[in-house]
């Protein structure tokens, strides 16, 4: 017997999206096989790495702990939807390339969702606050200060209207 399909409607990235899914299909998968967001990373696959990080109405989620049906009527924002629209990077993904904030990229769009949803509600955290807002997300790689470095850098340009 085939499994149910359940309709969804998703802002996702500004567009809307729509779909019939699974009640089992996670948003992650939805996001990375249905749409083709790949930038969206699956790590660990329970809630601990962040790799999956997305914004569910301004807010970071973990997609993988999330199903695709609990996302209908919800507006999603995943790390493709940072850039400017002609492709550009944002002041905020341009920092980490500055600062050299990533290495193998793998935490990356994860640590890229955290910052971004920390500088939306305070746009001058300290350093503290940028580790706190970090917390939840592994890097297997950089050591964090660069990409604490990165948080900090993208804030100082956007406070002086930098890009
Ligand atoms: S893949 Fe979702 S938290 Fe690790
Ligand atoms: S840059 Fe490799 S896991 Fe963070």
């Amino acid at each position: 017997m085939s499994e149910a399909l359940y309709p969804i409607a998703v802002e996702v990235n500004g567009a809307q999206r729509t779909s019939h899914v699974t009640a089992r299909t996670s948003l992650v998968d939805w996001l990375r096989e249905h749409l083709h967001l790949t930038g969206t990373h699956i790590g660990c696959e329970h809630g601990i790495c962040g790799a999956c990080s997305v914004m569910l109405d301004g807010e970071p989620v973990r997609s993988c702990l999330m199903y695709a049906v609990q996302a209908d009527g919800h507006r999603i924002v995943t790390v493709e939807g940072l850039a400017h629209p002609d492709g550009r990077l944002s002041v905020l993904q341009d920092s980490f390339c500055e600062t050299h904030g990533l290495q193998c990229g793998y935490c990356t769009p994860g640590m890229l969702i955290a910052a971004q949803a920390l500088l939306e509600r305070n746009p001058r955290p300290t350093e503290a606050e940028i580790r706190g807002a970090i917390g939840g997300n592994l890097c297997r790689c950089t050591g964090y200060q660069q990409i604490v470095d990165a948080i900090a850098l993208a804030a100082r340009r956007m406070a002086e209207g930098t890009t």
